[in-house]
């Protein structure tokens, strides 16, 4: 029977808690069999591979995007904490595998599933994750990565290359120079934006005379040595919370970031940035970094970037920019100028998990200064001595698997053309969401389109009218906010089709509110208008069922 068949109803949580021993000797050489050479092993792996492929086939080509399983429900399976003591039979394993957890994971491969990051992935990421994960390479040192190091910097210096576009004397001094970093591959945007702030903060607080500066002092001393009251990172207040996560570690504490209002198209404001730069002057607060975002988070609009480097440069401040979404861009004729700019930045965030179409767990961070990362260096006798080759000297995390195996091959089996094309395709599909949705009375379209994300929300009939005349009161707003919270809810329990939510603040009677949001975001290639047109459809079925039926409302609160 297919393990897909097998699958339903069943709560095989105790399934590997046995009461009897196995002998010892019998535990050993189940578990030797388990490190055997593969090739003596053919059937057994051939075996576990065949019916894990099978699991693998039936969800990545479904089509709803969730199980219907409660989610109060589905804690219940994962509430045992025991230890199996014996080893488990793999095909036991599997069955409980797919009954467990495949069966209630996410579709996120689903062209209806619009709503996060997480998309599609090319056929290729996976038999190279087998490639990656069989070499188990530890990229933090030469002595585990000998060819991973440099195959990692040659991807980097090729992303570094189309956002800086230096010359070839420079690729060509800094690819494989141990003394210099270009870009570090890590987790995702958000240890990208951290380590980016870091470089920022011991940089410009760096050792002086007989000072040794921030990394061995500390944030008081260093402060305290160069006459600073305080320090801060400056950003528009749609940055992206790992600021906030950057900002506690660096020291400065959370109200160390200074949030700058934005404008109708979510761009900072840069005369309240640069007014926020001359208070920090006037009070004497050292400004580590100024932030622009390529994309933000909820609405994927891009800041003036070129405006910020002006005023950065004028203030003599680490420009960052945080392109974790907007990043890719660059790889489009047709949209790359709306990150001109990018190319004055100090520091970079992109990731390689949103627009660059690759698995979970790539985010880099690119430096202009080929030297700044060297203000994070760390070194230790076992490993990663001073002049060596090991990644792990510049990085903030320790050991890493050789993630860049995805983004080298992307690079190499999409291509530049390829990535112009999958982003283009990707924004145009969200431009056509918008004119729908802008066409269609049953919505409201709350953000244009830069990239590929989207914001709009559901008025229910009885509001329309005056949402067209933006006549909307703040108790009519609220009422709209809470049919958009129940209508996304039941839209994800329900499963067919998957969006988003987030809040944003309009102006309605000339006076802001915060108003929730429907959030769109075209990330699979394999979306087609008509995948499009089926979610808002959807939607739109979901709030008449709503609207005439409460009850459907109470089951679906389980999650936030
Ligand atoms: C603008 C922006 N920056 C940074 C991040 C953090 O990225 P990650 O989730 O890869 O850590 C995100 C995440 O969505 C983001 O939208």
């Amino acid at each position: 029977m297919a393990l897909s068949q097998q699958r339903q109803g069943k709560n095989q949580q105790n399934l590997f808690l046995e009461n009897e021993l196995t002998p010892r000797y019998a535990v050993a050489n189940e578990v030797m069999q388990l490190f055997a050479p593969s090739n003596s092993l053919v059937s057994t792996e051939a075996n576990m591979a065949v019916k894990t492929d099978a699991l693998v086939d039936d969800f990545v080509n479904a089509i709803h995007t969730n199980s219907e399983i409660e989610f109060n429900a589905l804690l219940e399976t994962f509430v045992d904490s025991q230890v199996p003591i014996n080893p488990a039979n793999f095909d036991n394993y599997l069955e409980y595998l797919a009954n467990n957890v495949v069966n209630h994971s996410i579709h996120t491969s689903s062209p209806r599933f619009i709503g996060h990051m997480t998309s599609a992935l090319p056929c290729f990421v996976r038999p190279l994750a087998k490639l990656m994960t069989a070499m188990n390479q530890n990229v933090v040192k030469i002595e585990t990565a000998k060819a991973f190091s440099p195959y990692e910097r040659q991807a980097l210096a090729m992303m570094h290359r189309l956002i800086y576009n230096f010359s070839n004397e420079f690729y060509r001094e800094h690819v494989q120079n141990s003394q210099s970093t270009l870009g570090i591959l890590v987790s995702g945007g958000t240890a990208a934006n951290i380590i980016a702030l870091w470089c920022a903060r011991n940089k410009s607080l760096g050792a002086k005379n007989n000072f040794p500066g921030v990394e061995k002092a500390g944030l008081a001393a260093a402060l305290d040595y160069y006459g600073y009251q305080g320090a801060v990172v400056i950003g528009s207040e749609l940055m992206h919370y790992s600021f906030e996560k950057a900002a506690d570690l660096l020291g400065i504490g959370t109200h160390g970031l200074i949030k700058i209002p934005t404008n109708i198209n979510n761009q900072v404001d840069l005369s309240a940035l640069r007014q926020a730069i001359a208070d920090c002057q006037a009070k004497n607060l050292h400004i580590i970094a100024i932030a622009g975002v390529a994309g933000t988070t909820d609405s994927g609009n891009i800041d003036s970037l070129s405006d910020i480097a002006d005023i950065a440069q004028a203030a003599n401040v680490h420009f960052h920019v945080d392109a974790a979404w907007g990043g890719p861009l660059i790889f489009s004729e047709q949209h790359r100028q709306k990150l001109i700019g990018i190319e004055r930045a100090d520091s970079v965030t992109i990731d390689g998990h949103k627009q660059l179409y690759l698995p979970m767990g790539i985010g880099m961070v690119f430096t202009r200064e080929p030297q700044l990362a060297s203000s994070i260096e760390k070194n230790a006798s076992y490993t990663m001595r001073k002049n060596s080759f090991d990644l792990g000297k510049r990085a903030l995390e320790g050991s890493r698997p050789g993630m860049v195996l995805f983004l080298h091959a992307g690079l190499h089996l999409i291509g530049l053309k390829g990535y112009e094309f999958l982003i283009d395709a990707g924004i145009e599909k969200t431009q056509y969401m918008a004119a729908r949705i802008a066409t269609m009375p049953e919505f409201e379209l709350l953000s244009q389109p830069d990239i590929n994300l989207l914001l709009y929300r559901y008025i229910p009939e009885s509001l329309r009218e005056l949402a067209a005349k933006n006549e909307l009161t703040e108790i009519d707003n609220h009422q709209i906010n809470i049919f958009n919270e129940r209508l996304q809810k039941t839209q994800r329990q329900v499963g067919r089709t998957f969006i988003s939510r987030t809040t944003k603040t309009i102006t309605c009677l000339e006076k802001e509110t915060s108003v929730t949001a429907l959030r769109a975001v075209i990330a699979n290639p394999l979306t087609t208008q008509d995948d499009i047109d089926a979610v808002l459809n959807d939607q739109i079925q979901i709030a008449l069922d709503l609207s005439t039926s409460d009850s459907l409302e109470a089951n679906h609160t389980n999650y936030v």
